[in-house]
């Protein structure tokens, strides 16, 4: 491949403006000073509580600093789950005339329904949902999936106890201390206090062992999960669904990665018979449309949800979406819409396809050098275990000898400790360019 043609891809696929330094405990002044006026306003316990920086924005802090310190170095960037490839016309021209139809005095529309255009609420039943009950009223569109974890938060209040499987997507847990459900962190263990963590590793085949697992209110429960790529079965969720039934807890199920799915692995919750009774489901547009940017998500609230005195859970949610958002773009929906017409289905079901190739080149390519792979078959990510070494150590070298960025497994949770995650969002030159660096390093 031609070096600019290289260059090009990896400038497209990795993208991604300098951060500041965000970091305010780093940013004092040069004699370590602190700047700027204290109030008498205390900080938060929970914040107070919380460890070590969001993970997704210290991995940019990372990249930045390495290409400060490696100017000439082409980074390929398969740390942060970001999109790459361009939405499909089909879902940018609905946007685009939406946005123009905005300037008209016919086409004009100010603030919508809070809970989402109904139309759209009509064809993510019907196109997501089709056989599974599921009522577009019981549909709430958002915009997106990270910001409906804090909206169900704030709903479920601070005095719940949580569960979550580890490693998993790091805004259950943050979210949760933030809300002040957790105890203080252990060091030794890499645990909160008052969090149930449940394990999943290449021994309990990513599911974790429900006999042995504590009773919790919230069940936080990702699948395909964010890092391990792993979808739980059809009889794995089943399971799930009949812990919470007899544990009288709620389930948040994350399906924001169910269009990787590549086998007979549910792609909603609602798939199991009585999910409906014990279940959230929440997802995105993200990963499904390219619309990491763009913004969209949907959070599915079941009438048959209700609280341990008989109110339903749904009416709680309806007047928190009221109070506290006001409704996702009508841009954003608009494109959404487009996403769920049949070319525009088709159109956005060949991208992930395009993920899902990626994916395989990454995950045969890396097996074939002898290491432990995992996932990347009902999701856009590979989890590689490195069996005695540090996960930052193992992202630290890999970084410096290839210029490829991944991410610590650590950073998902303890169970992390010792794996990676690599990202299959990329060009496909990105990927290959970026399979070639680690063939040389490991071979
Ligand atoms: C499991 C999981 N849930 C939610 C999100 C956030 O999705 P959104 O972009 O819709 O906020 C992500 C993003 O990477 C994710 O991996």
């Amino acid at each position: 491949m031609l070096y600019s043609q290289l260059s090009l891809c990896i400038f497209r696929a990795s993208v991604v403006s300098p951060q500041p330094n965000t970091n305010w405990s780093r940013s004092k002044s040069n004699n370590g000073r602190r700047v700027g006026h204290c109030t008498k306003v205390s900080r938060s316990v929970n914040m107070e509580n919380l460890q070590s920086e969001y993970l997704f924005p210290e991995i940019f802090m990372r990249e930045y600093e390495h290409s400060q310190k490696n100017p000439h170095a082409n980074l390929i960037r398969l740390g942060v789950g970001d999109t790459t490839q361009p939405i499909p016309d089909i879902v940018t021209k609905a946007m685009a005339q939406h946005a123009q139809n905005l300037s008209t005095v016919e086409g004009y529309k100010g603030y919508g329904a809070e809970q989402g255009n109904t139309e759209l609420r009509m064809a993510i039943a019907e196109t997501l949902y089709g056989n599974m009950d599921v009522k577009s009223h019981e549909i709430f569109v958002s915009d997106g999936a990270q910001c409906d974890i804090s909206r169900l938060q704030m709903l479920l209040g601070s005095n719940m106890t949580v569960a979550v499987q580890d490693p998993s997507f790091p805004a259950f847990i943050d979210s949760s201390v933030i809300l002040g459900r957790a105890g203080k962190f252990h060091e030794e263990t890499g645990k909160y206090g008052n969090i149930v963590y449940m394990n999943c590793n290449p021994e309990n085949d990513f599911f974790p062992d429900l006999q042995t697992t504590s009773r919790a209110d919230i069940i936080f429960f990702c699948s395909p999960n964010n890092p391990t790529g792993y979808a739980a079965s059809w009889h794995q969720v089943k399971q799930l669904v009949e812990f919470a039934k007899s544990n009288g807890s709620i389930i948040i199920y994350d399906s924001s990665y169910s269009a990787y799915i590549s086998d007979y692995s549910p792609r909603s919750i609602y798939e199991i018979p009585g999910a409906k009774e014990v279940a959230i489901e929440i997802s995105s547009f993200s990963k499904f449309a390219g619309f990491t940017g763009v913004r969209l998500g949907w959070t599915v609230l079941p009438e048959e949800l209700l609280y341990s005195n008989g109110f339903p859970v749904i009416k709680d949610y309806n007047r928190i979406v009221c109070t506290c958002f006001n409704g996702a773009s009508n841009i954003a929906q608009a494109g959404g819409l487009a996403c769920l017409s049949s070319q525009g289905y088709q159109a956005i079901t060949n991208v992930v396809d395009y993920y899902k190739e990626n994916a395989k080149i990454i995950y045969e390519t890396l097996g074939s050098l002898g290491l432990k792979v995992y996932g990347g078959k009902n999701a856009p990510y590979i989890w590689v275990h490195f069996p005695g070494r540090s996960s930052w150590d193992v992202f630290n070298e890999i970084l410096e000898r290839t210029h490829v960025v991944t991410i610590p497994g650590s950073g998902f949770g303890p169970v992390g400790e010792g794996y990676i995650r690599v990202s299959a969002f990329g060009s496909r030159e990105c990927i290959l360019e970026a399979t070639r660096r680690l063939k040389t390093m490991f071979s």
